[in-house]
């Protein structure tokens, strides 16, 4: 776990600090990153109280009382509210995480200290911008791709080839992995990353995708694949449960086959 202390020269100043609910006695402290492009300020991180008898147990149940009941200003991405959208997605006290799905409990210290996910530029608040992440997403061309002519019910696949999939195919698209990967950090622009590599995999290895050859000359590149050395931050971070070191790892090794 990393705890973030902002150093004397941090351009992130400690910000407003709100009141606490009346007559509330079951308190929990929340620090939260707010920057808004408006205001021509630096960022800053407000603290908030929740009343944890008015609230519900998870870090984006947190969320939605300030925004309902303290702070309306407060902006964060969510819908599902239940680890399926992937929209939550921000670092809950030092790890990328969901916010949906992050018990206020598993949160150690005293308050639960929130940002948006790192190394992003920030759209507002804890709302990073994915722009670039999604651009290359849409580059590997993420669905099936066919030669031969569409069957006139449905593309079969047998139950083997079909659990060739598990463990890719329940990706959400959070962008945990992406911004815990210090090659991203660095390379962004031209290093795939984690997410997108992971989906990239998902397709390569579908018995039914017809592709297999333009896809792997699409990763073929110093930058778009092989930034990867194997840190496995993102198999640390992906609140899924799933292993993009691996799936990355299995495209590399699909490369050297090809080529004997
Ligand atoms: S294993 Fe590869 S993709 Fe995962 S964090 Fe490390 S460098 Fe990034
Ligand atoms: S692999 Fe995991 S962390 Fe990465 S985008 Fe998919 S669900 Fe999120
Ligand atoms: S709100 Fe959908 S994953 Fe958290």
């Amino acid at each position: 776990m990393v705890e973030i202390t902002l150093p004397k020269n941090s351009r992130v100043k400690e910000g407003k600090v709100w009141p606490k609910p009346e007559g509330a006695t079951n308190l929990r402290e929340y620090k939260i990153y707010r920057w808004s492009p408006d205001d021509e300020e630096n960022p800053r991180v407000d603290t908030y109280y929740i009343d944890m008898d008015d609230c519900g147990p998870m870090v984006l149940d947190g969320l939605i009382y300030i925004k309902n009941k303290i702070d309306p200003t407060l902006t964060f991405r969510r819908s599902c509210r239940e680890g399926i959208c992937g929209s939550c997605a921000m670092n809950i006290d030092g790890t990328n995480t969901l916010a949906c799905t992050k018990g206020m409990d598993e949160v150690a210290q005293d308050a639960v200290k929130i940002y948006p996910l790192p190394h992003m530029p920030v759209v507002k608040d804890l709302v990073p911008d994915l722009s670039v992440p999604y651009a290359q997403l849409s580059s590997i061309e993420p669905w099936l791709q066919t030669i031969t002519p569409e069957p006139a019910t449905e593309w079969k696949q047998s139950h083997e080839d079909r659990t060739k999939l598990d463990g890719l195919y329940e990706c959400i698209l959070c962008f945990c992995c992406q911004t815990s990967c210090p090659s991203y950090w660095w390379n962004g622009e031209r290093y795939l990353g984690p997410a997108v590599l992971l989906q990239a995999y998902r397709w390569l290895i579908d018995s039914r995708d017809e592709k297999t050859g333009e896809r792997l000359d699409n990763l073929e590149d110093p930058f778009r694949l092989y930034r990867c050395h194997t840190i496995m931050n993102c198999t640390q971070a992906c609140p899924k449960g799933l292993n993009p070191a691996k799936a990355i790892a299995n495209i590399k090794k699909m490369m050297v086959e090809r080529r004997v």
